[in-house]
């Protein structure tokens, strides 16, 4: 089964062929990413327009590249999966439109893909993965814990109250200066710094269940860099790995709770880390000793994977394929693009986090 996958949800425009065999295995024919930080390096962010136009300006050239590397014609695909949502939908919108119009020219089936679906699945491409699994998913629009029971079948455990994990790492690291993409950046920059420096808050350590919180924690890292007049290169190297180990120490911490709640007696005492804040080193040898010490085994997909990609969108599309999941064309046209698309719903009386960009269920 050969589907082409279509990423267009934020500033990376991606596109992939992926094959899944008769066993269930994955074999991925392509993978093309194509990211300009420089797009949006003056705004110290991404900014929904430029990415938009981006995607329309590259993303039929990353498909043919995609569909050229895997050494593949369009006759040999069986079907396109392409982001349909939660994201920002002008670039949704992008991807799915020319998902659509190469599916009606070539009368293929569609399959909308929810992005956090991709990213929940997207250590199946590469590792041993079985169903049902504990997930953790750290990127820079969400952070969640999810039980995954099996194919579109997700519990949620936790998530954020207000800012996502990424977004945590992206705002430090434009309040030092460091430019983003954030995560990277302060990885790189805590390299040559003292994690011990400053305490940073434990954010909700008295809470029960295995919500986040990062707000508190990016106070605190104003207040430790306004506190100074200019703060030099070993300061700021000092402040980004304290913040690194904070906010590690916290994903650790909530994770190891979902792990006391997590319904073990199904047979899986598996960690699958996914989203761009699991290409962390900081972050992976924190979730490594906990599982160490809980008898837990973590799967942590290649970096690639991790972040944005088309593999995952293609694979989650073959999933759903095979599983005979695919919607009739007519009902796969008929699709909108989605800003907000919950992948589980809240579990009964948990909190639902307000925050700039509202509720982040
Ligand atoms: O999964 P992703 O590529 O896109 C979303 O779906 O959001 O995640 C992007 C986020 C950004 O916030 C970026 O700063 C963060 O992942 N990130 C990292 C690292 N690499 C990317 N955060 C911490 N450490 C990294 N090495
Ligand atoms: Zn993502």
């Amino acid at each position: 089964m050969v589907v082409l996958g279509i990423e267009t949800s934020c500033d990376d425009t991606a596109a992939a062929v992926v094959c899944r065999g008769g066993d269930g295995g994955c074999r991925i024919l392509s993978d093309e990413v194509w990211t300009d930080y420089d797009d949006h390096a003056a705004y110290g962010g991404v900014v929904p327009e430029i990415a938009a136009r981006s995607h329309v300006e590259r993303l039929d050239l990353t498909i043919e590249k995609a569909i050229r590397a895997s050494g593949l014609s369009f006759d040999e695909i069986d079907a396109i999966a392409a982001t349909a949502g939660p994201g920002l939908v002008g670039g949704v919108m992008v991807g799915l439109t020319t998902a659509k119009a190469i599916c009606l020219a070539h009368s293929k089936p569609l399959i909308a893909i929810n992005h956090l679906e991709g990213h929940a699945l997207s250590a199946r491409l590469t590792e041993t993965a079985e169903f049902p699994y504990l997930l953790l998913l750290i990127s820079g629009g969400h952070t969640q814990l999810i039980w995954v029971a099996g194919l579109g079948d997700y519990r949620r455990l936790g998530t954020t109250i207000d800012d996502a994990a990424g977004e945590a790492f992206d705002k430090t690291a434009k309040l030092l200066g460091l430019g983003q993409p954030g995560g990277p950046r302060i990885e790189a920059a805590a390299v040559k710094g003292h994690a011990d420096r400053y305490d940073f808050p434990k954010p909700l350590e008295r809470r029960p269940g295995c919500d986040f919180s990062f707000s508190g924690l990016k106070t605190a890292v104003r207040e430790a860099t306004q506190s100074m007049t200019a703060p030099n290169k070993r300061d700021i190297a000092d402040i980004a790995a304290s913040f690194q180990y904070a906010a590690a120490r916290h994903l650790a911490q909530r994770t190891e709770r979902a792990m006391e709640i997590t319904p073990t007696d199904e047979g899986s005492h598996r960690l699958v880390i996914a989203g761009g804040v699991a290409a962390n080193g900081v972050v992976k040898s924190m979730l490594g000793s906990v599982c160490e010490r809980n008898g837990w085994t973590l799967i942590a997909p290649p970096v690639q994977y991790c972040t944005d990609n088309g593999a995952m969108i293609a694979w989650a599309g073959a999933e759903r394929l095979a599983a005979n999941l695919a919607p009739p064309i007519a009902e796969a046209l008929a699709l909108a693009p989605r800003a907000r698309w919950p992948l589980a719903p809240p579990p009964e009386g948990a909190a639902i986090g307000g925050g700039r960009k509202g509720p982040k269920a």
